[in-house]
């Protein structure tokens, strides 16, 4: 197995996204964009990470750990900024990737096509692409036999280098035993005064090493400069993500209309209409519906299961197979067992219902007291009224009702009937006598 370790330059703070975080830390698909980079490297069983950050940004050394961090103190340009990373690669001599941060997509299959690449002796291996619109992006020159010759940046180009349309998209993979006696002779005698990264191309060639080319499609070379990008970014992370789920055996009516977090997991024979949003930590069992509008976050929905439409399942929602979650139902750290219906209105928090209990319209748990939060445990077969208010912490047992309407103190015994209600009295004929004095009035006064 080629050994392989990735340097991911984070350093740059991104002022056009005018943000107080830094810039790889803005979420695609619900997880900051160096955590994708993260993920994808983990799963190529990349050896050793390492994340370049500027000066204060905690924020990203907390969100990457254990994979460690080093600073850049001065942002020098990209070459300088593999350079802090040199103590913690020393003697590495394998093949190491240098990837940016803020260009979170790039696929597996690609990295793997510059391993390969780089397997075949090459030196340095340049991921290149053609985008439509070439803009600033450096650009790749190439020989009469289509070798890679030197990146030219675009500030530095002539002309006729700024023609060629194939890009730099700044992904590299380097031989770990050159990578930074490369980089110690790159100087800064260019348009920026930067240190380029880029220059490693035209060093290696010098000294007679091989460099190479893969191409990859500018889908996956999308990076965030903006918040205008950073929408771009989470289209492109949607479809693919609404794409396998397609692939895995889910039905939507819409896909472009369903949105899900990176590690969304749903069962075979999930039917998910419009409008329907997964938050991260969502699991959905096999055979579930969920209906149009409904908004779900760190939730677990187990096997057959129908939600919605216009439900709220909040972090710890567990609902059980079979259970009915109808409209205007919020559900917070509740389990609700095996065919428990909640279907109308409802605020289920801080509770568990127990199998087969239905839940009237306008039910709610009263889990706060402004101090602390509290439980309600409702047991299974019960049939609590609409319109019942539960103030926790409060029991009722086992095949228990309560009346519509009640306001539920105390716990409730096992198959009793729970009244917590004013008495109705009625007064006959009251209400045409009012209507009549109040017609006199009116016409009194015209
Ligand atoms: C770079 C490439 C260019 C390529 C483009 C693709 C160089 C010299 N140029 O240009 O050929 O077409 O990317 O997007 O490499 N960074 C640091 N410290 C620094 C400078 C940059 O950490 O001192 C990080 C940034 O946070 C960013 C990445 O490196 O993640 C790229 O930097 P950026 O300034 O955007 O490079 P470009 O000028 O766009
Ligand atoms: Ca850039």
């Amino acid at each position: 197995m080629a050994r392989i370790a990735a340097v991911v330059l984070a350093a740059g703070m991104g002022t056009r996204m005018k943000s107080s975080l830094p810039k790889v830390m803005h979420r695609v698909a619900g997880r900051p964009m160096v955590s994708h980079l993260l993920a994808t490297l983990d799963g190529m069983g990349v050896e050793k990470n390492v994340v370049v950050v500027g000066p204060d940004m905690e924020i990203v050394t907390q969100t990457v750990a254990p994979v460690p961090t080093v600073v850049q103190e001065k942002r020098l340009g990209t070459a300088d900024a593999v350079k802090p990373a040199r103590a913690f690669l020393d003697g590495f001599d394998g093949s190491v990737l240098i990837l940016y941060g803020d260009t979170p997509l790039i696929t597996e299959s690609t990295l793997n096509a510059m391993l390969a690449e780089r397997e075949k002796g090459n030196t340095v291996v340049v991921l290149g692409f053609y985008p439509a619109d070439p803009g600033r992006y450096g650009r790749l020159i190439v020989d009469k036999a289509g070798g890679l010759r030197e990146i030219v940046e675009y500030k530095d180009a002539t002309e006729e280098q700024r023609a060629v349309r194939l890009c730099n998209s700044g992904v590299m993979c380097v031989d770990g035993k050159k990578l930074f006696s490369l980089l110690d002779r790159i100087g800064n005698d260019n348009a920026a005064r930067e240190y380029y990264l880029t220059d490693l191309v035209a060093l290696a060639r010098a000294d007679g090493d091989k460099v190479s080319l893969v191409e990859g499609s500018e889908e996956e070379m999308t990076g965030a400069n903006s918040r205008a990008d950073l929408a771009l970014l989470e289209k492109i992370a949607q479809g693919r993500l609404r794409r396998r789920f397609l692939a895995d055996g889910v039905t939507m009516t819409d896909p472009d209309t369903v949105y899900f977090s990176f590690d969304t997991r749903l069962g075979r024979d999930v039917v998910i209409e419009p409008n329907v949003f997964f938050g991260c930590g969502v699991t959905v069992e096999d055979g579930v519906t969920i209906r149009a509008f409904s908004h779900l976050e760190g939730a677990y929905v187990r096997k057959n299961a129908q939600i919605g439409p216009f439900a709220r399942l909040r972090p710890e929602a567990d609902i059980g197979e079979n259970c009915h979650i109808g409209d205007f139902v919020e559900i917070k750290k509740s389990r609700i067992e095996t065919g428990a219906k909640v279907n109308h209105l409802s605020y289920i928090g801080d509770a568990r219902v127990g199998e087969r209990t239905n839940i009237g319209a306008g039910t709610i748990t009263c889990n706060y007291d402004g101090y602390f939060k509290h439980k309600t445990d409702i047991g299974a077969d019960v049939f609590i009224g609409s319109d019942t208010v539960m103030v926790a912490p409060v029991a009722i047992g086992d095949g228990a009702m309560t009346a519509a309407g009640s306001v539920i103190t105390k716990n409730v015994d096992a198959n009793a009937l729970a009244l917590g209600r004013a008495k109705q009295c009625d007064l006959s004929g009251w209400a045409k006598t009012y209507r009549d004095s109040k017609k006199a009035e009116k016409a009194a006064k015209k």
